[in-house]
């Protein structure tokens, strides 16, 4: 019923945009048409002006990370949904070392005290992949700091220790010294671009097995879709304990099995928040309404999964360990968060209609874990979203599908690359 709803807006806008064609100035007052269902429809709302929420990606120089200020500001509803990278990066190294340290007497598979680990790097121009590799190397105390920060550069191979980019990491445990040692880390980026690639993890870990053999003691991911690549591939059959990111469902099964562990980055938090910002901002609420503050169907957050930073419009799921310990508690990735499952009252926010991309439709964590709880909140926000899935390696694949963003009350957007932020708002902007 809704999409038909939406179906007959989008061709009654392009029909009255189409009559206004030659009328200048005038096509901009032209509202959409007399059906009380369109009420509160922004036809007639210079699209520069409706709501954008980016998520996942974060506008953000891809070198330095530094905040796109402009872009996260391009216009008074504008919004940036994410999870906090920093503290899901901390408690991602804190999970490997529990591990190492509670498993220590089985954990050096060839005895020589040198705890080796691989890890495998999603985009090194992504915050949330730099933040993880980071996180890793300072738990480990493998990391080596430069400017203030740990850097986290691929370091290619490193089997006797030698590499200036990270350095030997020391553990005492039970009275023995033990050395930790990144043997190789790489971003896994394929021959046409695309980043956090899980086969060519799946191929990496081949080459490591073949050159590093038993000296590799853990197996460490920016997330689970390269992680759960590289267990399928090899450590799985060599027993060696692989830790991931994301907590989608296949991963989180797969602790059953001797995957190490995984992080919830929260995406049934995120994915809610995403729709939600655009729905308050159509409403014409207040922004805080069914997140901090109850909505008339009772949908609230608690302070303890989100945060919101005022500064950088941007909001922060919070993420949680996910072990052999709790993983019953997280195998389906895809239900939606209890305190946001209540539905809207179509009377009070009536369907709206949303432009949303998915950077890659084959991420594994945004086509598996995201996507589909956005498709459960869309449903229960009223909001009748349109998904658009990019081939994750060229912005235009996914800019040439917004050809008429006319015909959209509000955007989402995920982009390729963390840079291109403009590549979207100049669309908006004509
Ligand atoms: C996820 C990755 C995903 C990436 C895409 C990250 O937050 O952990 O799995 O590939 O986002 O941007």
């Amino acid at each position: 019923m809704k999409k038909t709803l939406a179906l007959l807006l989008a061709a009654l806008m392009a029909l009255s945009l189409a009559a206004c064609s030659g009328g200048g100035s005038d096509s901009s007052e032209a509202p959409a048409s007399g059906d009380p269902a369109n009420s509160g429809s922004t036809a007639d709302v210079a699209n520069a002006e409706k709501p954008l929420v980016w998520f996942n990606r974060q506008p953000s120089n891809s070198t330095t990370g530094e905040l796109n200020t402009e872009a996260l500001n391009f216009n008074e509803d504008t919004y940036y949904v994410g999870f906090d990278a920093n503290q899901g990066a901390q408690l991602q190294g804190e999970m490997v070392l529990d591990y190492i340290q509670t498993n220590i007497d089985t954990i050096d598979r060839n005895g020589d005290g040198v705890i080796g680990y691989v890890l495998a790097i999603g985009d090194i121009g992504h915050n949330d992949s730099v933040a993880r590799t980071r996180g890793v190397r300072a738990a480990l105390g493998t990391g080596v700091t430069v400017d203030g920060a740990i850097n986290s550069d691929p370091i290619g191979t490193n089997t006797d220790g030698t590499s200036t980019i990270v350095q030997d990491g020391t553990l005492e445990i039970n009275g023995t010294t033990y050395t930790v040692r990144e043997l190789a880390s790489q971003e896994m980026k394929n021959s046409s671009g695309a980043t956090w690639n899980d086969s060519t993890a799946g191929n990496a870990i081949g080459t490591w097995a073949a050159a590093f053999g038993d000296q590799i003691d853990v197996v460490v991911s920016n997330n689970d879709g390269m992680g759960m690549a590289m267990f399928n591939a090899w450590s799985n059959q060599n027993d060696v304990p692989t830790f991931g990111y994301d907590a989608n469902s296949d991963a989180v099964a797969a602790i059953a099995d001797g995957y190490g562990g995984t992080i919830s980055q929260h995406a049934d938090v995120q994915a809610y928040l995403t729709l939600r910002v655009l729905r308050n901002a159509l409403d014409g609420v207040d922004i805080d309404t069914g997140i901090g503050t109850a909505d008339e169907a009772g949908n609230v957050l608690s302070d303890d999964v989100y945060r919101y930073d005022e500064t950088s419009r941007s909001y922060y799921a919070l993420n949680v360990a996910v072990t052999a310990e709790n993983y019953q508690d997280f195998l389906d990735s895809t239900a939606v968060y209890a305190p946001v499952s209540n539905q809207l009252d179509e009377a009070n926010n009536p369907v709206r209609s949303v432009w949303l991309n998915i950077y890659n439709a084959a991420d594994n964590f945004l086509s598996g874990t995201y996507q589909p709880l956005l498709k459960k909140y869309d449903d229960l926000l009223n909001l009748d979203v349109e998904y658009v899935g990019g081939d994750g390696q060229t912005e235009s694949n996914i800019t040439n599908r917004l050809s008429n963003p006319d015909l959209y009350d509000a955007f989402a957007i995920n982009m390729v690359k963390t840079d291109n932020a403009a590549s979207y708002t100049t669309i908006l902007s004509q």
